[in-house]
């Protein structure tokens, strides 16, 4: 709490705020850690695909969902409307933080499907904790919302901050990264949502194993110098992920999917986080457009999109 709530906006108004998906473009899982996470270093790069979060006062907390992410998820991956969804708890954090009441009603109209390794609900919850700072005029400083972001989730610190940035401890802990930009990208879903948990579960399974973990990720070195250099296809041969060989042991059909995005001539593909988002790098954004649709004519992926990178982070909009 930083200022008194003296900025409140009136009973009709509404704040609206977005946040970006993100791709790791260097994911390095370490080991295992008594809280039950990993110890990580990852490079984020967010992208131009953006869910919108709209607040509005309300008479405690209320949470609805639409949009294309919200439709594309089924079953058990169906987007939760309720205290299960981070962008309700966000709220929940946020208020208790700020001293006041968690009224509010949140309308996500989600753009980035959920459970695909694209942090999609992490942009819900940071877009929600800048959204509902100004209706609530909580006035919570940039470190103060970062705090709640660490709380709610590994990914939803970078959700706050977008561009490009080094991710360690368990992805939270951030670090700027020099990056000149654009890079273009055909994004591809494949089949239903994957668990994260369970495909770090699994990457530990395969190491206990002693094989089929993949070539480590190692260090993210030649990925940073391939950001500072600027667009080429440098970035390309230094993608690297330490759970695409978890995602793929799971779900076999992603190897068909990197497969189908390397013959329509991406530069590099990869498995965007735990997944199953396959990400196709471009030459341009030409290229981007073209590999979408190649990719979207191969009937391996859900949904496809066309998305450019480094965005901004979580930012009230209107
Ligand atoms: O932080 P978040 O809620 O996104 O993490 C979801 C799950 O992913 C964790 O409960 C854990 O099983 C796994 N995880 C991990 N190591 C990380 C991040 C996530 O093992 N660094």
């Amino acid at each position: 709490m930083t200022g008194p709530v003296d900025a409140a906006l009136s009973a009709d108004e509404a704040v609206t705020a977005r946040a970006p998906a993100k791709v790791n473009v260097h994911l390095s899982v370490g080991p295992l850690r008594d809280d039950g996470f990993h110890e990580l270093r990852t490079v984020y790069l967010a992208v131009s695909l953006v869910d919108t979060v709209t607040v509005r006062p309300g008479d405690g907390l209320a949470l609805s969902v639409s949009g294309e992410g919200a439709h594309a998820a089924t079953g058990p991956d169906r987007v939760p409307t309720d205290a299960r969804n981070l962008a309700w708890r966000a709220a929940e954090l946020l208020a208790t933080h700020a001293g006041v009441p968690a009224d509010a009603h949140i309308a996500i109209d989600k753009a980035v499907p959920a459970a695909a390794g694209l942090a999609g609900g992490s942009a819900d919850a940071a877009a929600t904790l800048v959204a509902l700072d100004r209706l609530w005029g909580t006035r919570a400083s940039r470190d103060d919302l970062a705090g709640l972001a660490a709380r709610l989730g590994s990914d939803v610190p970078f959700a706050l901050v977008g561009g490009v940035a080094l991710g360690t401890g368990r992805g939270e802990r951030l670090s700027p990264v020099l990056a000149r930009g654009p890079w273009h990208w055909a994004l591809g879903i494949a089949g239903e949502g994957l668990s994260t948990p369970a495909v770090y579960a699994e990457l530990d399974r395969l190491r206990a194993g002693g094989r089929g973990a993949g070539r480590p990720a190692g260090g993210e070195e030649s990925v940073l110098a391939a950001l500072r250099g600027g667009p080429s296809s440098a970035l390309g041969a230094a993608l690297a992920n330490d759970l695409q060989a978890p995602a793929t042991s799971l779900r076999p059909d992603l190897r068909r999917a990197l497969r189908a995005a390397r013959e329509a001539g991406a530069v590099a593909a990869l498995v965007s986080g735990s997944g199953p988002t396959v990400a196709a790098l471009a030459e341009d954004a030409d290229d981007a457009v073209r590999l979408a649709a190649a990719l979207a004519g191969e009937g391996v992926f859900r949904t496809v999109r066309a998305v450019h990178g480094p965005v901004p982070g979580a930012r009230v909009v209107a």
